[in-house]
């Protein structure tokens, strides 16, 4: 299946931000008229590549479906969340009449173990040929010398940048069922609802580095850099996302020291102002956000930031809900298959034991379903499983705040029966 994708604007749905559809499914009632194309042209203007608005179609939800998904498990608990989500989607394929391919390939340490390399090129290949990649964690202590040659954090960077995926969703989706589950008190987190978007493939995460010096004097340096054009698409983006839901736009920076943070600031407050003055927009720095994340989350709606900040910042998100086994995210570019992994990494404190939380994949898995493969009710279905096993009182460890807990394997099986019923 070739693997051009409409970027486009879900109108309908919490949790369903942007919309991605293969160009290639059955795209019923399209509507390809006047001003449908001179819409498409003017987001193209405004730089969406393949961009269009999702009411235009109806997708075709009904239509069986070809897919192939890389999967790339990785170190840690990786392969373990990730045999979870597979189950889940083999039996959403088998449900509603899908086929779905599953390829695994290497990244991160265990692929340094076996060929030197955190991203071999077959595994670049492999991703770029599919409709979308379900990725689980990479890394552990077992690679962390910093004089190593290389690292296995090397590799998805690199696989973030090889398919030019730019933005990185986040939402913070608080279950009404774990709202005893996070350290913060109920009053505070109930009725937050945020979504980050997190710029991917640029900042400082891929500014220039090195060392200098000798002696006391030698030091180590890396480059935080934003051009225009990078800043323009991830806060056009953040926009519509924002029309799509609470219309409230929060820019996060540290302008009050950084260069870089005022040049986002100055762009992303130009693009607004020209081309978004209906959203409410507003800035915080990054420090005073970290404060307001724990003091008022449920006052933002869309926040959107650099690359360093946006790691940050979620992780510290991550317990609004309980826990960082509850949170998926999904990586996009213009085109090309979208990636798609649970916020955490790879957990070596619990790796092997079985304990691990797989609901952050098997909810990636549903945001893969619904922005890669444009199959809204089949990703709806996994969520309201999920859903279902919470208020059946099924936790693991993470979440069950001393409690009964249940392992990995028991908590895909509870999501796959949910499922199936
Ligand atoms: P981590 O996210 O792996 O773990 C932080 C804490 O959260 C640990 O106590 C862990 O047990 C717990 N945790 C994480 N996921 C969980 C789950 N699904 N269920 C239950 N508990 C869970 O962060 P870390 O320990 O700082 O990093 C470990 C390694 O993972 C490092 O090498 C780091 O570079 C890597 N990492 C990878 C990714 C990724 O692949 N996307 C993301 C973050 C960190
Ligand atoms: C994440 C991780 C990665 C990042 C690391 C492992 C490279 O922390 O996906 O949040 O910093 O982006
Ligand atoms: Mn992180």
């Amino acid at each position: 299946m070739a693997c051009a994708f409409w970027l486009s604007t879900s109108l309908d749905s919490r949790n369903s931000i942007i919309a991605l559809t293969t160009a290639t499914r059955n795209i019923r009632n399209v509507f390809f008229g006047q001003s449908c194309l001179a819409y498409v042209g003017e987001l193209n203007r405004l730089g969406y590549i393949n961009v269009l608005i999702r009411h235009f179609f109806t997708p075709a939800t009904n239509t069986p479906l070809k897919a192939n998904i890389v999967l790339l498990p990785g170190d840690g608990i990786g392969p373990e969340i990730i045999a979870q989500a597979q189950r889940v989607l083999e039996t959403v394929a088998k449900s509603f009449g899908h086929q779905f391919e599953f390829n695994s390939h290497m990244i991160g340490g265990i692929s340094i173990d076996t060929c030197g390399d955190p991203l071999p090129q077959e595994t670049i290949d492999a991703c770029r040929d599919s409709d979308a990649i379900l990725l689980g964690a990479v890394g552990g202590p077992k690679w962390d010398d910093p004089s190593a040659k290389t690292r296995p954090e090397v590799g998805l960077l690199k696989i973030r940048k090889e398919l030019g995926l730019f933005a990185n969703l986040r939402p913070i989706r608080l279950f009404d069922e774990l709202l005893d589950a996070s350290p913060l008190r109920r009053d505070i987190i109930e009725g937050t609802d945020i979504l980050f978007l997190r710029e991917l493939t640029g900042g400082i995460y891929f500014g220039e580095s090195g060392t200098s010096g000798s002696g006391q004097a030698e030091s180590a340096y890396q480059s935080m850099v934003y051009s225009v054009g990078e800043v323009e698409r991830i806060i056009r983006l953040a926009a519509k996302a924002a029309q799509g839901r609470g219309n409230r736009l929060t820019s996060v920076d540290k302008a009050n020291v950084l260069e870089p943070s005022r040049w986002w600031r100055r762009v992303a407050a130009r693009v607004m102002q020209e081309e978004f003055p209906d959203v409410q927009y507003d800035v915080v720095l990054v420090d005073a956000m970290a404060m307001h994340l724990i003091n008022r989350p449920s006052d933002f709606d869309v926040v959107v930031t650099g690359n360093m900040f946006g790691d940050i910042l979620t992780d510290e998100a991550s317990m609004l809900p309980g826990s960082l086994g509850m949170l998926p995210s999904a990586s996009l570019g213009s085109d090309g298959p979208g990636l798609y992994e649970p916020i955490h990494g790879s957990a070596p404190d619990i790796a092997g034991q079985e304990i691990a939380n797989p609901l952050a994949t098997i909810l990636a898995s549903a945001m893969l379903l619904r922005h890669s493969l444009g199959l809204e009710a089949e990703a709806t279905a996994i969520e309201s499983a999920v859903q279902r096993v919470l208020s059946d009182g099924l936790r693991t460890r993470d979440i069950a705040r001393g409690g009964e807990a249940i392992g990995t394997e028991s908590m895909g099986s509870a999501v796959v029966e949910r499922l199936t019923v």
